[in-house]
């Protein structure tokens, strides 16, 4: 019989709790200076970010979804023109296409989940201008076979990294193989900030300049109107507690990765369940689990039995792949991996603040429920 234990889906407060005294003079000292909006610790921070990834630019915005948009309009991608993207993703990759008045392509996923190379392919029209990958839970899709379809066709590639920050396929990070690669800093991300924040990352000196002016009202450096814009910047406040929590970001993907090792030693027998490849299952991939999406059978009896036993868990989207939100009319599509995958695949918590013990109770009452 288990002891039982409460393991929320993501502890904001014991995160917020074990950092709280340098937190609370992160915030006291950007206040104190009054230095809010597109000041120092944003520009660090931007630098930072530039840095690790190497990418030639990292640009602060609002938030990933803002990320997106305005980098498809910072490309000149618009009305007119397709973007391939994968159903199994939020709809915020899907909304931004619409929001610059191209038109999404819905893809199947492969069985990693991720948007699956050997189908884009079909996909291809007249009016394709970009494929972009959506780099899910972490994980880096197969850019070498996506770039191959990308150069054939003349096409762009847009890259929504939004859950995917020092993720990595062939020694290249998430984020620096398109155009322009984006990057989620919601508060329960790989890097989250307290509120809403979001990246652009480009090597493209055009793109970056777009960029620049779109999220600031279309004001160069001299503060001069050049072009149409909006308010999208990364606030300082944020910037400054990324800032902070980046000295320790390689540790916490460190421990993501443990924390993957350890459900794939303790479940990896389970026939029941498919787990996500193991950290080092392929040298190509260096996976960094924003989530641990798994697929097992019997899967909602499953979730019900870890909720009686205090884990709780979700299903990514609440539930829904893109295709399927009917009121948004898209093109009667036939997305049979996705389709599957919805009705068996849920998260797991996966985040710094599990312990060793949590884990092994989660895997646990798994094993019970299973017989094993
Ligand atoms: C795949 C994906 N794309 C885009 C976004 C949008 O990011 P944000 O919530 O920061 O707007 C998210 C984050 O939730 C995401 O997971």
């Amino acid at each position: 019989m288990l002891q039982k234990r409460t393991i929320p889906f993501f502890n904001y407060p014991a995160l917020f709790a074990a950092q709280e005294a340098e937190l609370m003079e992160v915030l006291r000292d950007v206040c104190s200076r009054g230095a809010y909006i597109l000041q120092k610790d944003c520009q660090e921070f931007e630098q930072a970010i530039a840095k690790y990834t190497g990418a030639k630019f990292a640009l602060g915005v609002a938030n990933g979804t803002d990320a997106i948009w305005l980098g498809l309009r910072a490309v000149g991608i618009g009305p007119g023109d397709e973007v391939i993207v994968p159903s199994h993703t939020y709809i915020a990759s899907v909304a931004s296409i619409h929001f610059v008045g191209a038109t999404p392509v819905l893809a199947d996923c492969g069985p990693d989940h991720m948007l699956d190379p050997a189908l884009v392919q079909a996909l291809v029209t007249k009016r394709t201008r970009a494929i972009m990958p959506v780099q899910l839970n972490g994980r880096t899709c197969d850019m070498e076979a996506l770039q191959r379809i990308a150069d054939d066709h003349g096409l762009m590639i847009v890259e929504d990294a939004a859950q995917a920050l020092g993720s990595k396929f062939d020694g290249r990070m998430a984020g620096t193989f398109g155009r322009f690669g984006t990057i989620s800093l919601y508060p329960a991300k790989l890097l989250g900030c307290f509120g809403d924040g979001g990246l652009v990352l480009t090597n493209d000196d055009e793109v970056a300049h777009n960029v620049k002016l779109l999220r600031d009202h279309g004001r160069n450096e001299e503060g001069r109107v050049v072009a149409w814009g909006f308010n999208s910047r990364l606030d300082n406040i944020q910037a400054a507690v990324l800032n902070f929590k980046f000295k320790s970001f390689e540790q916490a993907l460190q421990r993501r990765r443990e924390i993957a090792s350890q459900y794939q030693q303790r479940l990896g027998d389970l026939s029941q369940l498919t787990l996500p490849p193991a950290p080092d299952a392929d040298p190509r991939h260096y996976d960094v689990y924003q989530n641990y999406e798994l697929e097992a059978d019997r899967r909602d009896e499953l979730r019900a039995h870890l909720e009686q036993c205090g884990v709780r868990t979700i299903i990514q989207w609440g539930g829904t792949p893109v295709h399927q939100f009917s009121e948004l009319n898209f093109k009667a599509v036939d997305l049979p991996a996705t389709d599957r995958l919805f009705k068996r695949c849920f998260l797991l918590p996966m985040h710094t603040a599990l312990t060793t013990g949590d884990v092994d109770y989660i895997c646990d009452a798994i094993r019970n429920f299973y017989g094993k």
